[in-house]
């Protein structure tokens, strides 16, 4: 008799604008999966996205200490600021749990050991919420370069510019790394998975714009970067960040391989374009938010995580991965702050992976 499988039943943790997503696609997408409990430290939230998704007030909670006493689901799915980062992902993995975690993995390398290592001595699944890897132009693009269709990548270029002003706690250096991790870690993980290396050396310039417009006060804001990045196998990549970006949500790359050319994602967001008034010319929306840009890479990620738990094969998006973006950022980080390059080896202070 063929047994049906049971859902893998996910607990949210952080019930906000990413949270929202994830609980999107559990609930509308993935039938693997199916979200059973959330956790938001904030009361209203926690009504509203319970409400939103149909979570029974008796299956939110607080806090994960909370849900975990409950216990009555697999995995969970981790959209809270960074600096809870390590201590929720540890406690989800050493309750046996699997862990989706949103980037920035963590803080630091040192944070990132600890949930790597919590997730290894647990036999738990952990990912990291790199959906660029799952959206269907760019996982395409990456199989049509291991298919050597360009050569060899000699240059990778990448760019995030997103709207809407980050909530305060990322604006602030000390508890996000800033727009380095929160807009550009998917850049960063990119170019180093698109140039098949990891980065050896990086230099950044920062800029702000709008800071006092916005009356934004802590220290070392900035909203624009640009990182050049000289990879190990010798390739080269650039990282433009953008936040608030006025125009809309643009996430784009060009990869210059050594037969060819590539380019992944377009600035409009349809491909529909419509023209009615001779003085106004065409008009063709863009991409307002990244929710829409990466629809499909939401869907998919929380699929492969689904489908890694039931079959215990490795994540494309793994810790490892998600430490190297924070290694990236580090060293950026410490790069405009003592306008200099800065070499990768100088924030690879710890062993795992490196
Ligand atoms: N992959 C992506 O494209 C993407 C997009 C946006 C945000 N993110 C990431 O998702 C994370 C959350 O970002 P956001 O924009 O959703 O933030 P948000 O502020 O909208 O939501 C965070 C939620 O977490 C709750 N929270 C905070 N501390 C908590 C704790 N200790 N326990 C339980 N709940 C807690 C807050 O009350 C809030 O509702 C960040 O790591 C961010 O970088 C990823």
């Amino acid at each position: 008799m063929h047994l049906k499988q049971q859902p893998i039943r996910v607990c949210l943790v952080g019930a906000g604008r990413a949270g929202r997503v994830h609980a999107n696609s559990l609930t509308q997408h993935v039938p693997g999966g199916v979200l059973v409990a959330l956790v938001d430290a904030v009361e209203a939230t926690r009504a509203e996205t319970g409400e939103m998704y149909g979570i029974d007030d008796s299956a939110r909670f607080a806090t994960l200490e909370a849900a975990l006493t409950w216990g009555q689901f697999d995995a969970v799915v981790i959209t809270t600021p960074t600096f809870t980062h390590r201590d929720l992902a540890v406690a989800a993995a050493r309750a046996q749990k699997h862990v989706f975690l949103e980037k920035p993995m963590a803080l630091n390398l040192a944070e990132c050991d600890d949930i790597i290592d919590a997730a290894a001595e647990n036999s738990v699944v952990l990912q990291i919420g790199f959906m660029r890897r799952f959206d269907p132009e760019f996982a395409a693009a990456y199989e049509r370069i291991q298919a050597g269709e360009i050569g060899q990548p000699m240059i990778v270029k990448s760019l995030t510019h997103g709207p809407g002003l980050p909530p305060a706690w990322a604006r602030d250096l000390s508890l996000s790394n800033g727009m380095l991790a929160e807009v550009n870690s998917h850049d960063w993980d990119c170019t180093r998975w698109l140039a098949g290396s990891n980065p050896q050396r990086v230099y950044v310039e920062i800029a702000n714009f709008k800071g006092e417009r916005h009356q934004i006060t802590t220290p070392n804001f900035y909203d624009n970067q640009l990182t050049s990045i000289r990879f190990e196998n010798g390739a080269l990549g650039s990282i433009s960040g953008v936040c608030p970006c006025e125009y809309g949500y643009d996430a784009r790359v060009e990869i210059i391989g050594e037969r060819g050319i590539m380019q992944i994602g377009d600035i409009r967001g349809q491909a529909v374009i419509v023209g009615t008034n001779r003085d106004q010319g065409y008009i063709t929306p863009i991409y307002r938010t990244w929710p829409q840009r990466f629809a499909w890479g939401y869907i998919r990620e929380m699929e492969h995580f689904i489908e890694c738990i039931r079959t215990g094969n490795p994540t494309r998006a793994a810790g490892i991965d998600g430490r190297w973006a924070v290694a990236g950022v580090l060293a950026g980080t410490r790069s405009f702050l003592e306008e200099r390059p800065v070499l990768l080896r100088e924030v690879l202070y710890a062993t795992a992976g490196s």
